[in-house]
């Protein structure tokens, strides 16, 4: 693999403001992300997994600055993306597409997919007029789409076909970082293979580098080089592949992976059930924010928050936020269904 860093996330924060009273004033901040910092090297595919609500997209749009993050720094090949002019940054994001869950409502239902792709290759002036439509039709056949299917409406496509149709547009413009946010969340687990079996490929043949966002650790299993757990706006656990499916440290990630479905009926998954819902990000729980809903938690996790570290074990670039890493028992709560 390439390690050079393509993104570097530093201290990011995104705070949004809740306002009341009869001045509007600010009352308090729904902390969407609170202080998580990460990288992605050029090539790599990197997953962001957790429950809903714990940030993940919030992270995602704050790379693309659609949101304006509250504190941090994102870099990008080089450049410090929050400090870039408005003008700047419209030419920084022909680097930067993200492609979303539900690609009927992010595709104009009234431009075809010849329109779709030309607007979108217009918008950032790389491709010659006369050079438009081959580009159009070599992406068609990249993402397996046929050519007669060019001149058809969103609506005449299938969910499937209308993900490729927004992969399509988002390769349009030679991105060097895709992040798909849920992308194939909303598709039959065939289909879902098949989008990602694509995306897999394009990434070998484009050298793409990938954020995936997904509340699902299973999806996204086959196609991430590493992953971070994300839990009420902070990273619980940071690891490759390799050690957070077989060597998971924290408690959190643990759970997340007991909700995986088992292929074989016979082989028993031992499960650990995560009960309760995920407290509100606007008061999110003192110590380690787990703790409300952890089995293992002591005072400790109610009063210190613990901070992310690599212990005996653990590779070296796997990282989890929990006091006792390596001393918890699971087996005394694991229930076998
Ligand atoms: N523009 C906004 N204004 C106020 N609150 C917001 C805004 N966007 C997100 N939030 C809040 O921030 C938190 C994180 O939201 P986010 O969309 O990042 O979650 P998520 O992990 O992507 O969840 P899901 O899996 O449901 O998509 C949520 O509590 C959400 O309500
Ligand atoms: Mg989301």
């Amino acid at each position: 693999m390439n390690q050079t860093q393509l993104l570097k996330i530093n201290g990011l924060k995104q705070y949004f403001p809740i306002r009341g009273g009869f001045f509007g004033r600010k009352v308090n901040d729904v902390k969407a992300v609170d202080d998580i910092s990460f990288e992605i090297n050029k090539g790599e595919a990197v997953s962001i997994v957790g429950e809903s609500g714990c940030g993940k997209s919030t992270t995602g749009r704050a790379i693309l600055r659609l949101d304006e993050p509250t504190e941090g720094t994102i870099e990008f090949n080089g450049v410090d993306l929050l400090s870039l002019k408005r003008k700047d940054m419209k030419k920084a994001r022909k680097d930067l597409q993200i492609i979303f869950q539900d690609p009927y409502a992010s595709l104009n239902p009234r431009l075809t997919v010849r329109q779709i792709i030309y607007e979108s290759m217009d918008i950032q002036k790389h491709v010659k007029r006369q050079d438009r439509e081959a580009r159009m039709f070599e992406l068609l056949e990249l993402v397996g789409l046929q050519r007669h299917q060019a001149d058809l409406f969103p609506h005449e496509f299938s969910g499937g076909q209308r993900q490729r149709v927004g992969i399509a547009r988002a390769l349009s413009v030679d991105p060097k970082l895709i992040v798909c946010d849920e992308a194939v969340s909303a598709l039959d687990v065939s289909i879902q293979a098949q989008v990602l079996n694509l995306l897999k490929k394009l990434q070998k043949e484009m050298e793409l580098t990938y954020l995936f966002i997904s509340h699902d650790l299973g999806v996204v299993r086959h196609i991430s080089d590493r992953i971070i757990v994300m839990y009420l706006g902070k990273i619980v656990e940071i690891g490759d592949n390799e050690s957070i499916f077989e060597n998971p440290k924290h408690p959190y990630t643990k759970a997340l992976l007991s909700a995986i479905p088992v292929p074989n009926p016979k082989k028993k998954s031992e499960r650990i059930l995560l009960e309760g819902d995920v407290p509100s990000p606007i008061d999110p729980p003192q110590g380690c924010r787990f703790h409300t809903r952890c089995p293992f938690a002591t005072d400790l996790c109610k009063e210190e928050t613990p901070q992310l570290r690599t212990t005996d074990g653990m590779t070296e670039n796997h990282q989890a936020a929990c006091h006792y890493i390596n001393e918890i028992d699971f087996e005394k709560v694991k229930a076998r269904v």
